[in-house]
């Protein structure tokens, strides 16, 4: 926002972020936001508060906070949201906009815009689809906006200003969709829950090849060239995972049993069922493949639950580690990014800076999160040089079968012979 030339300040209740934002320091990993966020912090344009007071005055408030899955039950928790809420309203003027980023079921908005009512200030929601990775370029350039306003004047004109806020992207004649609340939060779970059954189908094919020899990559690409399906989205492997994708198809069915339409998505209970298979299918391929696993080494390359990320929340990567360690195995785990935040969450996982030093006389290698380190600089003459196991399991279909075949590794792919 303030690199569009707004004027902008940020407001967590996180001391330690608020403290590294202001000294221009990102608090993840995320590839070209270091480079903005220094640029905005020394063009005074953007700041950091942990003072919900220091809100008051700005016309536009985002509110961008977590929506995660509730302990012990598969709602979305609320919480944050509510906090957040509760905190802005005594800052909020007449006229002013709130614009609600938060992932929430669908029912939300319209309980907030009753609290916020008193205030004289207009509910938007609008909700986000960055990807984690290209976040910046996915904020600056989206493929769409969606506006979710209430029925009254206040709405159209609320409409206006984000408008007015994302003026580039409408320059740019982005499709700029104006709805009523419940659609522009159900667009965000829709189509998280589209790109999950995407990947699930595929993840589905991939069962189905691995009893009839089939290959279910050529498979992706075949269907993939007819223009009604699409290729992206159809990489197979050990699934999906992050903050979002699972959370979100959990928080859908939660929401939609509460509103008497459970059956309506009790497919996306199938998705989450596929996707979780995966994951054992790549453990259950290193133990056949090993002939058991206990005290052997195993090489798991990669934490996060993508490329281009540090997030290792509900990530297949480290699941698949973890079970691995359960049957025995001396797992070592490598990532580019990611295992700061692995370590906190898995401390009982050896991990390892160093690709080669981890590689280094595994019994069999796993790539598991395909960062370009693994999938395109790491060939199997340079892996031959560090170890003596020739076992190399594909949990992201990435690899180049035929050659790590040629140099005289085992090569096991999730779905392709
Ligand atoms: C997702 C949505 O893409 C984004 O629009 C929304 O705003 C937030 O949720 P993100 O969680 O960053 O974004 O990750 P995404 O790139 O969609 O990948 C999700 C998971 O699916 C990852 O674990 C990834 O490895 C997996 N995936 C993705 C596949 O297994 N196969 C694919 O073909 C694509």
């Amino acid at each position: 926002m303030a690199s569009i030339g707004h004027e902008v300040i940020g407001i967590d209740v996180d001391l330690d972020k608020i403290d590294a934002l202001s000294r221009g320091e990102a608090p993840f990993y995320e590839p070209g936001l270091p480079e903005i966020l220094v640029e905005g912090v020394a063009s005074g344009r953007l700041r950091f508060s942990a003072d919900i007071s220091d809100a008051a005055g700005a016309q536009v408030h985002f509110l961008a906070v977590g929506t995660p899955q509730q302990p012990g039950g598969y709602a979305a928790d609320l919480t944050f949201v509510d906090a957040a809420v509760d905190a802005l309203i005594p800052h909020l003027a007449p006229g002013d906009v709130l614009a609600g980023k938060s992932t929430v079921p669908v029912g939300t908005a319209v309980g907030i815009a009753e609290r916020i009512r008193s205030t004289g200030a207009t509910l938007v929601w609008n909700p986000e689809f960055l990807r984690e990775g290209w976040a910046v370029q996915d904020t600056i350039t989206p493929d769409r906006l969606v506006v979710g306003i209430p029925k009254d004047a206040g709405g159209e004109r609320a409409a206006g200003i984000l408008r007015e806020v994302y003026h580039p992207a409408v320059a740019a004649e982005t499709p700029f969709i104006v709805t009523d609340y419940a659609t522009a939060e159900l667009v965000k779970v829709a189509a998280n829950a589209f790109l999950a059954t995407k990947i699930s189908f595929i993840n589905a094919m991939a069962e189905i090849a691995e009893v009839t020899g089939a290959d279910v990559t050529q498979l992706a690409d075949a269907i993939g060239h007819d223009s009604r399906i699409g290729r992206r989205y159809l990489g197979s492997g050990i699934g999906f995972g992050g903050g979002c994708l699972p959370k979100d198809i959990r928080a859908f069915s939660a929401r939609a049993e509460e509103l008497g339409r459970g059956e309506s998505i009790a497919f996306l209970r199938e998705m989450d069922a596929i996707n979780l298979r995966r994951r054992a299918r790549a453990v259950r391929l290193t133990i056949d493949a090993l002939d058991g696993v206990y005290e052997k080494n195993i090489t798991v390359l990669g934490a996060a639950f993508k490329p281009h990320s540090d997030d290792v929340r509900d990530s297949p990567a480290l699941d698949v580690a973890i079970h691995l360690r359960g049957f025995g195995a001396n797992v070592t785990v490598t990532d580019p990014a990611a295992i700061p935040n692995a370590r906190r969450l898995h401390p009982q996982l050896t991990y390892v800076e160093d690709r080669d030093e981890a590689l280094r006389d595994a019994d069999a290698i796993l790539i598991v999160t395909e960062w370009d380190e693994y999938r395109r600089q790491l060939s199997p003459e340079h892996a031959s040089s560090l170890t003596d196991g020739r076992v190399i399991i594909d949990g992201r279909n990435c690899l180049d079968a035929a050659a790590w075949r040629d140099a005289g590794w085992r090569y096991f792919g999730m779905g392709r012979p």
